[in-house]
């Protein structure tokens, strides 16, 4: 008999915003820029902020129950909690054992992953490889980022781009026809072009730093949208192309919400149709590792995700990374 192939399926959903609501008119009272002009180019008109009082391990725990609930009967044997931010509690230690004691989970494994804005699709990548590998059997993938605590409040440039936020989901072993079976994926880096979105103080390398804009993200915007729609589009295909699944196969496109022209012309450049996106922007901005399970819990609260549809997810992040994978879209309770 043939053995059948173990997989990690998707069977919990869970999102999370700070209630803090940032306008774009409320930017625009502060800074030299307009409603308008932040609506055309981004897409987003509003953000949430977790003011001082909330971290990224907060957001995460409160996504993290809710994906739990979600997946109700295997959420107790969970045994693994892989957290994707790169905004930790603190530098050090990592901030994934800290959800895992808050959420009561027990000594599990738990581990933090940091691929920036593609950090929710390396860290399922992570999950599987725990799953395939049978180091653990259900995985609580929490992508959580307080991302507005790298944007220096005075720059017109970033801080209508960036929101805060978590999601999660939980993963358990299943067979690889099973409705929620992710892969395979796609994962990619360019450390070259590292500069093009960093944060260049605080780390080993420029310990110290007299600007206090070295603390902040630096981002050269045109360079990064260039990069990002074709980096998510080539590695769109290469998912496709392994699952044997052709560009009019898919149902949604789940792409991390950077900005709506960025996923616009990554499906001009997939030759996907327009109304395949799953877009959120508007309400989050970018929120980083979260993006993508806070625009699945919005698609399938609003009944824009069925069962049994073809879900292609895309990242591109600062690091530079980006990936892609592939599952048809489970049947999942509340999220
Ligand atoms: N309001 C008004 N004007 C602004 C502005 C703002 N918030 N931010 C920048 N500008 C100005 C610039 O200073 C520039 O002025 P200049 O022509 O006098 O020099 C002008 O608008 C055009 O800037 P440009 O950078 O060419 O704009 P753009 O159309 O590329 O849009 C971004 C800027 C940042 C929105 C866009 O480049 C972008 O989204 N890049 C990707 C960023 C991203 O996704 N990062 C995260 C990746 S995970």
């Amino acid at each position: 008999m043939e053995e059948s192939v173990v997989a990690a399926v998707l069977c919990g959903l869970g999102a999370w915003l700070p209630p803090r609501v940032l306008t774009n008119e409320e930017i625009a009272t502060r800074l030299d820029t307009s409603d308008e002009w932040i609506r055309s180019r981004t897409g987003i008109a509003e953000r949430r902020v977790a003011g001082p009082e909330m971290s990224t391990v907060d957001m995460a725990v409160a996504a993290g129950e809710l994906a739990l609930a979600s997946a109700g009967a295997d959420a107790p044997a969970v045994d693994a909690v892989v957290l994707a931010t790169a905004t930790p509690d603190q530098v050090c230690p990592a901030s994934a054992p800290q959800v895992a004691a808050r959420l009561g989970l027990g000594e599990v494994n738990a581990v933090d992953v940091n691929a920036v804005c593609s950090g929710f699709l390396y860290a399922l990548a992570t999950a599987s490889g725990f799953i395939a590998g049978g180091i653990a059997r259900r995985v609580l993938v929490v992508g959580a980022d307080a991302f507005t605590t790298l944007v220096d409040p005075d720059d017109r440039g970033t801080v209508p781009i960036f929101g805060d936020g978590a999601g999660a989901v939980v993963l358990r072993a299943g067979d690889a026809d099973e409705l929620g079976a992710l892969g395979p994926f796609a994962l990619h880096s360019d450390g070259a072009l590292a500069d093009l979105l960093m944060v260049p103080a605080g780390g080993a390398k420029q310990r110290r730093s007299d600007d206090p804009r070295d603390y902040f993200l630096d981002m050269q915007g045109q360079a990064v949208f260039r990069q990002a729609s074709t980096r998510m589009a080539e590695a769109s295909r290469t998912v496709l192309d392994q699952a044997g699944w052709t560009v009019g196969d898919v149902d949604r496109f789940i792409g991390h919400q950077a900005n709506i022209r960025i996923l616009q012309s990554t499906a001009k450049y997939l030759g996907l149709p327009q109304d395949a996106l799953v877009v959120n922007i508007e309400r989050t901005g970018n929120t980083s590792a979260a993006s993508i399970p806070l625009a699945m819990a919005d698609a399938q609260r609003d009944g824009n995700l069925m069962a049994g549809q073809k879900v292609l997810l895309s990242a591109f992040g600062a690091g530079l990374t980006w990936g892609a994978t592939l599952l048809r879209w489970p049947a999942l309770v509340g999220a």
